[in-house]
């Protein structure tokens, strides 16, 4: 994997070298999954951030030993699907019921003060309802024809996969404006002065859904889909 050096290069490379770069993105509100194609500049230049600043954050955040997670960038396509599998998915097979159960209290309990949050509840059943069939797609149909491809050495199957993988990125933009939309409801997910605990652990949890799923369309489409092609 290359290093990035310069301001230039796009956002994606600096999460491929380090993935906790993204939550450095995260923060500042950076698109590093699907519009990990733009240069560092002009995505700080977009979100009126001081590009050198920012530049200087992740540099400093490179030069440290990555101790975050598994480091993604040498694996072959094969193992990471499994990492994907094993990690993202079954992050999100544990928490959307978990969310799931929350969401319907706190939103009982609070929504006659806050409206907000049968919105939220709304957006949130949808980024359910559109994942749990994306995370069988990709389980029953996509990642298994990628490890078929990997030992498919004379190229058979080369090109079956584009048609899904179109299909896979369509749903992750698809959810990365849900992702949006549900930030913009929960006030950037920071909870009023009168919500309990539950409410402050849901916004909290919720922004970690988010995190989690950016980095996880991230290594999708930049790291497992882009080798493929
Ligand atoms: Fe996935
Ligand atoms: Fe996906």
């Amino acid at each position: 994997m290359e290093t990035p050096i310069a301001v230039t290069d796009p956002v994606k490379n600096f999460v491929a070298n380090n993935s906790r770069c993204a939550e450095i993105f995260a923060e500042l509100k950076i698109d590093f999954c699907c519009g990990g194609d733009q240069p560092l500049l002009s995505a700080c230049e977009e979100n009126n951030l001081e590009p050198d600043k920012v530049y200087q954050r992740l540099m400093a955040l490179l030069a440290e030993a990555s101790t975050y997670e598994e480091d993604v960038s040498g694996m072959s396509t094969t193992e990471l699907t499994h990492h994907i599998e094993s990690t993202h998915h079954v992050y999100l097979k544990e928490a959307l019921p978990r969310l799931s159960a929350l969401m319907d209290k706190v939103q009982q309990a609070h929504s006659s003060r806050h409206p907000e949050l049968v919105q939220l509840q709304a957006v949130f059943k949808g980024v359910r309802e559109d994942l749990e069939p994306h995370l069988m797609k990709e389980e029953r149909i996509l990642f298994p024809l990628i490890r078929s491809m990997e030992l498919d050495f004379q190229g058979l199957q080369a090109g079956a996969a584009q048609g899904p993988i179109r299909m896979m990125r369509h749903e992750h933009d698809e959810l990365g404006v849900l992702l949006k939309e549900m930030r913009a409801l929960a006030n950037e997910y920071v909870a009023p002065e009168d919500g309990c605990q539950s409410f402050e652990l849901l916004y909290k949890e919720l922004e970690a859904l988010e995190q989690d799923t950016h980095l996880h369309i991230y290594k999708e489409n930049n790291l497992l889909f882009t080798a493929i092609a």
